[in-house]
């Protein structure tokens, strides 16, 4: 059930990058980095974790193939994936700097039992990570399942014994292979290649459908999603399908009572009628054909999908905002819009609704 939930929220966090795969990915013809070529072994997963924001480039057009992976880096790729969530207790390592871009990260991490740090008290998140210690970091991360023993490694003796059941399980589930000479390198380091060819294994393999991470069923009590959306012209309606096909939520349309025409949504004519609701708030309370949603109470996860307009949310999402509860819900917000970001869109709607845990949002 932990494991569930872990890959659900996981999946949740890739949904909102737009283009999360399920299946497997196709074959790559340009990656778009300078230093991985199509043929490579590991494109099309170096396409894959930029694809779905798991691994950023390290520079505009590199991926930096043979680059080290470090602990602070996988706790912050984890964390990253998993939502970015709100973090309680956690250990305070003496290394990890309040201020680093992986603080929070290993703090959930290490709260969630998924990393651990050194005896002397010391998290060292700037060490290469070993492929002993990645393997112990998913599994743990997969809720620490059971693994066949037996089919060992060469080198098994040297496999530490945190590690032990962490490899069997990455070699049966098939997310780290073994090298040469049946060897499994468990001090080796694993660059940044390999976290990509890894890493892409492992979410492809706990996606939607298989046994770790079943469909879920209208009333087990597990996590529910619903994505709600405004789309005057069909954008913002089309990322809302895919979130709800990659994370199997329902969707709910905000609808206002009077459509917005062409015409009504033409910004260059100062009479149209965003332009007049855009100069004077006081015509931007939309009403809608309805605020609510069906079975609203059973979502644990609402998704909020708007076009920008003038840098905000467009605002018949408004009343839909303000008109329900979030009490209890994770609320992620995400926007379409010709070049702007999300700006402070979903700090806005955030406040305006008064409840639910917000989170960033794309
Ligand atoms: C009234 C209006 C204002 C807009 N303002 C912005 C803006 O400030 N920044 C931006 O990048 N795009 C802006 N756009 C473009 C829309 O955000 C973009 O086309 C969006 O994808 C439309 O989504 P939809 O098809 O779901 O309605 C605006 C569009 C309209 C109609």
């Amino acid at each position: 059930m932990k494991t569930c939930k872990r890959f659900w929220a996981l999946l949740l966090a890739l949904a909102l990058t737009f283009s999360l795969s399920v299946t497997a990915s196709a074959a790559v013809e340009d990656t778009g980095f300078s230093d991985v070529d199509a043929d490579d072994w590991f494109a099309e997963s170096a396409v894959y974790v930029r694809d779905n924001g798991i691994m950023n480039g390290t520079g505009a057009a590199t991926f930096n193939p043979d680059g080290t992976t470090s602990r602070g880096q996988i706790a912050a790729i984890l964390y990253r994936a998993a939502g970015s969530p709100a973090v309680s207790g956690g250990t305070a390592y003496s290394d990890v700097a309040g201020a680093a871009y992986y603080s929070e990260a290993v703090r959930w991490a290490s709260a969630n039992g998924i990393v651990t740090g050194y005896a002397d008290g010391t998290f060292r998140p700037d060490d290469p990570i070993t492929r002993q210690q990645l393997a112990a970091i998913l599994w743990r991360y997969a809720g620490s399942p059971a693994a066949e023993t037996g089919a060992d490694y060469a080198d098994e003796s040297i496999i530490a014994s945190y590690a032990g059941t962490a490899v069997d399980w990455a070699r049966d589930a098939g997310v780290i292979s073994g090298r040469d000479g049946n060897r499994f390198d468990p001090s080796g380091r694993a660059t940044r290649a390999h976290a990509a060819v890894i890493l892409h294994r492992y979410l492809e393999l706990m996606g939607p459908g298989t046994e770790e991470t079943p469909e879920i069923p209208e009333d087990s009590g597990e996590t529910r999603v619903l994505v709600a959306y405004f789309s005057a012209t069909g954008n913002t309606e089309s990322v809302a399908n895919c979130i709800a096909e990659a994370t199997g939520g329902d969707l709910f349309e905000i609808t206002p009572a009077e459509p917005y025409t062409s015409d009504d949504l033409n910004w260059t004519d100062d009479n149209s009628r965003v332009s007049r609701e855009h100069e004077d708030e006081s015509l931007r309370e939309v009403e809608l054909t309805t605020t609510e949603a069906e079975n609203w109470d059973s979502y644990d996860t609402v998704f909020i999908g708007y076009p920008i307009w003038w840098g905000i949310a467009a605002w018949p999402v408004d009343s839909f905002v303000e008109a329900n509860d979030f009490t209890g819900k994770t609320v992620i917000p995400f926007c379409t819009s010709s070049s702007s970001g999300l700006g402070e869109s979903g700090q806005r709607l955030a406040q305006l609704a008064g409840t639910g845990n917000w989170l960033e949002g794309q």
